[in-house]
């Protein structure tokens, strides 16, 4: 399967749900049947509904903030000697990352269903942060599943959950990271699903979660593109996107309406978590060789053992630590549209240093990925390319990690 022009990738997917023909699905237990294409049929009506697009539109404007800024970053650019080197501060958005886009969409569709109650999953804890956030504004009561790991190295984002009066659910189970967290959330959906609507927290899960997120990560680029054509007169002649990808929710975001454009004009360069260095533990099946497997109800590039066990992952991002990836990201690597690459935890961490040093702005360890790469490839190339990275969240999360690897 080819990848479609002038159609969104999140509906380039087959009548079984599948992109590419083998990525994504949905292998739910059949008791999550009827809640699934109930929300389905919800999302694809509202979608359409000028009412409802007004209303999101209202929010992502005067509640988000959007459209974030879109920023030139000189000194490093100067320092660099290379490609121009833009970022896109998605971290300004209220509560400080993307994920407030699915939070605000999802509470939207929750409270057109009926339902009273909302439950999702974090990693980094942004996406709960963000889902407690839009709960407490659209009135509706929040669980939250976190792996204990998590918890305890996102302090930060732990706090402003309790602050939003939502409840956190340890996970202790697997590595206590996101993987676990998203395990328990649907398993927990699969008894609740009458009163409980769920959000997931990224562009994973059975084919209707990918699209909702999707869809609300697009803001993103729409945005985007009008700063880029107001700045440059056109889209110009050499852009590379580059964006952190984890479950692939701010890369797809922040990539939809460029993903039409010829790979030599807009190249779209996404970064997965190579891990502490020397280590085997990753968090990157698209760069580093991962199988197809099944995990959280979709088809994609899983980090497996041969005998098809979901490996142990880690990274000093747990935005990044996941070991499974977005179907959309898997079709995009297959067709060649995006390339996949990824940084280490002290890259990332070098990049951290190096933005703050130079620009003032506090990427968290996720975009510290991406930027990783814009620097490394930044040298190499002509003062008529402009890089673009994404910068979609802030650093105060990261506070005690930085403080422990930085000593300060
Ligand atoms: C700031 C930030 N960036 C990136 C990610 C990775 O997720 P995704 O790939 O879905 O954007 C996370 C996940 O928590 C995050 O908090």
């Amino acid at each position: 399967m080819k990848l479609k022009k002038k159609i969104p990738l999140i509906d380039q997917h087959n009548k079984s749900g599948f992109w590419g023909g083998k990525f994504g699905g949905s292998y739910i237990p059949e008791t999550l049947k009827k809640p699934v294409e109930d929300l389905t049929n919800l999302f694809e009506k509202l979608r359409n509904d000028k009412k409802f697009l007004k209303e999101r539109d209202y929010y992502f404007k005067n509640y988000i903030g959007s459209p974030t800024s879109f920023i030139k970053l000189q000194n490093l650019t100067n320092h660099l000697k290379g490609a121009q080197i833009w970022a896109k501060m998605v971290s300004e958005a209220n509560g400080g990352a993307h994920k407030i886009y699915g939070a605000t969409v999802h509470c939207l569709l929750a409270k057109r269903a009926g339902k009273k109650y909302i439950v999702g999953d974090t990693g980094a804890g942004y996406a709960g942060k963000m889902l407690s956030m839009a709960a407490k504004k659209f009135g509706l009561k929040c669980k939250i599943f976190m792996g204990a790991k998590d918890i305890k190295r996102q302090r930060p984002n732990v706090i402003a959950m309790k602050k939003n009066g939502a409840e956190i659910v340890p996970v202790y189970s697997g590595s206590q990271t996101l993987v676990d967290a998203v395990s328990e959330c649907m398993r927990y959906w699969v008894s609740n699903c009458d009163t409980t609507h769920m959000c997931v927290g990224s562009t994973v899960g059975p084919n209707i979660f990918v699209k909702i997120c999707g869809w609300s990560t697009a803001q993103i680029s729409k945005e985007l593109k009008l700063q880029v054509k107001s700045e440059f007169k056109k889209i110009p002649k050499k852009i590379k996107l580059i964006n952190c990808v984890g479950g692939g929710s701010s890369a797809y975001g922040f990539w939809s309406e460029f993903i039409d454009y010829n790979k030599k004009q807009v190249e779209l360069i996404g970064v997965e978590a190579g891990g502490p260095e020397g280590s085997k533990l990753h968090a990157a099946p698209l760069s580093r060789g991962a199988k197809i497997g099944i995990l959280h109800g979709a088809a994609s590039y899983v980090c497996q053992s041969s005998e098809g066990q979901i490996n142990e992952t880690e990274s000093i991002s747990a935005g990044l630590d996941y070991p499974g990836v977005s179907p959309m990201h898997c079709f995009l690597k297959d067709t060649k549209r995006a390339k996949y690459v990824s940084a280490t935890d002290e890259e990332a961490l070098k990049a951290y240093v190096l933005i703050k040093k130079f620009e003032k702005i506090n990427p968290s360890l996720e975009p510290s990925h991406a930027f990783s790469e814009a620097i490394k490839i930044a040298p190499k190339l002509s003062k008529d390319t402009i890089i673009i990275v994404n910068s979609c969240g802030d650093a105060k999360k990261d506070k005690d990690i930085l403080k422990a690897k930085l000593g300060k």
